[in-house]
């Protein structure tokens, strides 16, 4: 009997492609012919060797960065990344533009801010909640680096196009919609994600980070907390999440050689997006939480005419074997959280059903 499996429309962690799971389950007690797992295997064996490597090759050439860039696994989340960056590259005097889209956003001002770090908050779309990306930003010259969350997946707002910052380099919270669609990585020192959303199970964060910035690090800090540490020893300083690095290889690999790219991944993904907005514009019954303009492809978020029939929606879906509906717990309401391995069947099936509870409720 072939085991259920639903719709998952969970935020983080979140939907892995199937042929991912499969290929995992049937390496699992053999990893290539070494007799044991994955999981058991050395991280400095010739099979984890082999992982990592070829994990760091595939996401440089999906995200086209040249060797200036360095891939790093870390642990600790990204939250531990918003208060690393402030503490590796904000010293001598230097400072950092931020711009305020949302929680986590929010929450790595306040990790510059506890360190008594120099940030300046250039613009905030916190005036209506958060609901929309903000335009014509005014960065500060010489700053060190301006840092975005390129998705905010709580909100359900990303940036359509990154902002142009006047030379300083970007650094981005890519946590919700890495490899989601191409984009111009030249402009960015630093940019990290969360695996647990678009890229693989939790335990890790991959780190891309630019020469110049690893050269910024002051030699004196804490050597877990220095970038340095894990780029000179290709994450290996001390024993890596080897489970989830294993996962994002296989992910990466996924989306090169099932997918074809990212071009081809973007194109999925709008047409995925395209299909539930629309769905969503139509109803008089449903309606989106952010301006159309700064709209996410990777966490639509929605709300219906009371929190009961909310309710009732979210467990009336997971009936019908559609999981994941609930917004976040901050901010109520829906949110279908369509990443990169959610199949365009996985939406047709949630804008079925949104129609039929339509008609029954509305
Ligand atoms: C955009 C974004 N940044 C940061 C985080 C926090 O990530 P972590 O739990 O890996 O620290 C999340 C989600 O949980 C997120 O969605």
């Amino acid at each position: 009997m072939s085991p259920k499996r639903i719709h998952n429309f969970n935020a983080g962690p979140a939907a892995l492609p199937q042929v991912v799971l499969e290929e995992i389950q049937e390496n699992f007690l053999d990893f290539k012919g070494s007799g044991m797992s994955i999981t058991e295997v050395s991280h400095r064996s010739k099979w984890f060797d082999e992982v990592i490597n070829d994990a760091i090759d595939r996401i440089k050439r999906l995200l086209d960065l040249d060797d200036r860039y360095h891939i790093l696994f870390m642990q600790g989340g990204a939250s531990l990344q918003f208060c690393l960056m402030p503490m590796n590259f904000l010293n001598d005097g230097r400072s950092a533009d931020y711009v305020n889209t949302g929680t986590w956003s929010t929450k790595a001002i306040k990790e510059a801010e506890i360190q008594g770090k120099p940030v300046q908050v250039v613009a905030s779309s916190e005036d209506r909640n958060f609901a929309y990306i903000p335009k014509n930003i005014e960065f500060t010259p010489g700053a060190t680096f301006a840092h975005i969350t390129s998705n905010n997946t709580i909100k359900g707002t990303q940036w359509a196009e990154f902002p142009d910052t006047g030379g300083i380099p970007l650094f981005a919270d890519m946590s919700s919609d890495i490899f989601c669609r191409p984009f111009d990585a030249s402009n960015f020192g630093l940019f990290y994600a969360g695996a647990q959303k678009n890229m693989g199970p939790a335990g890790v964060c991959m780190v891309a980070v630019r020469d110049d910035f690893l050269e910024m690090v002051p030699e004196d800090l804490p050597t877990m907390l220095k970038y340095t540490t894990h780029s000179a020893k290709n994450s290996m300083f001390n024993t890596p999440p080897c489970f989830a690095i294993y996962t994002v290889q296989l992910v990466v690999k996924w989306l090169e050689e099932t997918i074809g790219g990212l071009d081809k991944m973007a194109a999925l993904n709008q047409q995925k997006a395209d299909l539930l907005y629309g769905f969503i514009d139509q109803s008089d019954f449903y309606a989106g939480t952010a301006d159309a303009d700064s709209r996410s492809l990777m966490n639509v978020t929605f709300r219906l005419p009371s929190e009961e029939l909310e309710q009732q929606f979210v467990a009336d879906a997971l009936n019908n074997d559609l999981g994941g509906l609930k917004g976040h717990r901050s901010v109520g309401g829906c949110r279908a959280s369509i990443y990169n391995p959610t199949p365009l069947a996985g939406v047709e099936a949630l804008v079925d059903f949104m129609k039929t509870f339509e008609q029954k409720n509305g």
